[in-house]
């Protein structure tokens, strides 16, 4: 059964992680300065242990919870444990940052439209399976490209990286580029911005959709 929303006046959000976590920081910067309004980050969950995400949360003072694929004997049983998860943090939206599983559709039918993703290409183009880290701006290179960028779109259970697109980025490609510069400047001058104008702009439909109902 979907989790009854807005547990509280604000929008609570999870974090699901799985490395360095520098969207998640953008996103917790963004809660500080007041760039997302009516939202706070109640938990990160990590889908390994050891990562610089989960550190970055600790230092922010957010709940951490790692569930990862070795600890359960079936993905029904991780997904149980991320819907209990998010349950217990009363999640209203979950935030895919660099998230390296593919969420259950479970996950995706009981936070349907409160679960959005960041990817590192302008889709349609360079997403879907296959597509993750220098594989997708090498890619990129490949094709001749002369932009790229990020999105940001929510995530639904018909494929991966195909839900509706909720807001795009792009940067030029540049003929000196490698996927390593390509990589870094598209995390860095497209990623940290989008991440947190796309989930004020979330934030701020939930709340309303919230106070019209
Ligand atoms: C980002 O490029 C994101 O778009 C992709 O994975 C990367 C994660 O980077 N899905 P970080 O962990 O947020 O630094």
């Amino acid at each position: 059964m979907a989790p009854a929303f807005l547990y509280g006046s604000m929008i609570n959000i999870a974090v699901m992680v799985s490395g360095g976590g520098s969207n998640l920081q953008a996103l917790i910067d963004g809660v500080a300065d007041g760039r997302i309004a009516g939202a706070g980050i109640a938990l990160v969950i990590s889908s390994k242990d050891g990562v610089f995400a989960l550190e970055r949360a600790r230092r922010a003072g957010i709940r951490t919870a790692v569930i990862s694929k070795k600890e359960y004997t079936c993905e029904e049983e991780k997904t149980d444990a991320i819907l209990a998860a998010l349950k217990e943090a009363g999640a209203d939206l979950v935030v895919t940052a660099g998230y390296m599983s593919i969420l259950h559709k479970k996950v995706c039918d009981a936070y349907a439209g409160r679960l959005i993703n960041i990817h590192p290409a302008l889709l349609p183009k360079f997403g879907g399976v296959g597509y993750y880290g220098l594989r997708v701006h090498s890619a990129v290179l490949e094709a001749g490209e002369s932009e790229t960028g990020a999105t940001v779109h929510y995530v639904d259970d018909e494929g991966v990286d195909s839900g509706e697109i909720i807001m795009q980025r792009s940067v030029p490609v540049l003929e000196s580029d490698t996927p390593e510069t390509l990589q870094k400047r598209v995390l860095e001058e497209v990623e940290h911005i989008l991440i947190v104008e796309a989930t004020a702009l979330v934030v701020k439909d939930l709340l309303h959709s919230e106070e019209s109902r």
